[in-house]
């Protein structure tokens, strides 16, 4: 089957063609025909955060091209003799009357190009910020149309949980890297840490894409307590990597910090997380110290990065025991931490806990088109396609 995924919850415009094969199971396999995608990360880094209009601008700007990228590296972008859609066209004015540049770029790309052979368009629907959730959509429904292909509502968030399940198959030449991929063997029970900039999330599942939120963040998210860390020491967002740098610099000249933070919500018997108290922490020590030496900057990184990696594993580790974990998953643009993945592999290992780790690369973990493809292509198998009519942005979409 040949899916389309469309990303545009958050500030990553992303579109990704697969082709896969096989069941859900050891037997899957998907290969990556296109895959383009454009971060506006730069962007926003003024603003220190995601600005919401300018996030829908960026991406009605570049879905097209992007689109196109994908479909050229697929050999599916092909050139019409005569002029495609006609009719099926005109619709689309109605569909996209919130986005007449976008209007405008589809029409000229669908009027020059033959339809690609795509089975379904998977598009994430929730959760993230709705007018950015809206533009993916209303996209989505415009080439669903024109093409006559079925659309699959994906939750952003199952794509975070499914990513980490594909590995790499061995590639032949380097240029293959993300090409082929497999599905590992997951054995059930499976626990996803899914961490991101809008999520913390402990999710149970017993069956296969069927999930139970067993803890969460009561307040700030992972990856935006990174980001607002990041901000109070003065650096670029997104401030995850920025803090991972120095922290592995302060590592390296072994600087050993005069302080510490107290590990949020582990007494509390839950799974629950809280990180604004953190937050607050830094930043009286910030006042404190001002103004800070680089060395401080990276003693502040090394420091948060510990705690907030402290403490997601270890009730990781309390709910893999509980519920008699197989396969742990981490999933989510803050599992792109070296310092987390690393802490949670070794005490899973010392521990005999949780079963075998899932993760994926930096480059899969922060948000892509890929994993919202491969959640469409499970949801697809299952016969669960979207009525074009009834498909919303959800901005607060839960998993379960
Ligand atoms: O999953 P994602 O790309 O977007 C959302 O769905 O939110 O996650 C983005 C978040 C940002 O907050 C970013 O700072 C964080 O992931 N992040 C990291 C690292 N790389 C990205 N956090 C900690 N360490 C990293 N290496
Ligand atoms: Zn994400």
């Amino acid at each position: 089957m040949n899916v389309l995924g469309i990303e545009t919850s958050c500030d990553e415009t992303a579109v990704c063609l697969i082709e896969t094969a096989g069941d859900f199971g050891a037997s899957f396999h998907a290969r990556v025909k296109g895959n383009a995608l454009r971060s506006q990360a730069a962007l926003h880094a003024q603003y220190g955060g995601v600005f919401p209009n300018l996030a829908k601008r960026e991406h009605a700007k570049h879905l097209v091209p992007l689109l196109s990228e994908a479909l050229r590296q697929a050999g599916e972008l092909r050139v019409a003799t005569t002029p495609q859609g006609g009719a099926a066209l005109i619709p689309l004015k109605a569909l996209l009357a919130r986005e007449p540049e976008l209007f405008e770029a589809i029409v000229a790309f669908l009027l020059k190009h033959e339809r690609p052979a795509i089975d379904c368009i998977a598009v994430t629907v929730g959760p993230g910020l709705e007018p950015a959730l809206w533009v993916g959509i209303n996209f989505a429904k415009a080439l669903a149309a024109v093409w006559g292909v079925p659309l699959v509502a994906v939750n952003h968030m199952e794509g975070h949980i499914v990513m980490p399940l594909m590995q790499l198959d061995a590639p032949a030449e380097h240029s293959d890297i993300l090409k082929n991929m497999r599905m590992s063997e997951v054995l059930l029970p499976a626990l996803a840490l899914l961490i991101s900039g809008g999520h913390t999330e402990l999710v149970l599942s017993r069956r296969f894409l069927e999930y139970e939120v067993i803890g969460q963040t009561r307040d700030d998210a992972a990856g935006e307590v990174f980001d607002k860390v990041a901000r109070l020491l003065d650096l670029p967002y997104p401030g995850g990597p920025e803090i991972s740098r120095l922290a592995h610099e302060a590592r390296e000249r072994r600087l050993t910090p005069d302080f510490s933070f107290t590990r949020p919500m582990l007494k509390e018997q839950n799974y629950d997380f809280s990180f604004s108290g953190l937050k607050t922490a830094v930043r009286k020590l910030v006042e404190a110290r001002a103004p800070l030496s680089d060395e401080m900057k990276m003693m502040i990184a090394l420091e948060f990065e510990e705690t907030v990696a402290d403490v997601l594993v270890e009730k990781t580790l309390r709910a893999a025991e509980e519920y008699g974990v197989a396969t742990t998953i981490l999933g989510g643009g803050v599992s792109a931490n070296t310092r987390i993945k690393e802490k949670l592999w070794s005490r899973m290992c010392n521990e005999a806990v949780g079963g075998a780790l899932l993760t994926t690369s930096p480059a899969l973990a922060t948000d892509n088109a890929l994993m919202i493809a491969l959640a469409g292509a499970f949801r697809a198998a299952r016969g669960e396609y979207a009525d074009p009519d009834s498909i919303v942005a959800r901005g607060t979409l839960p998993l379960a």
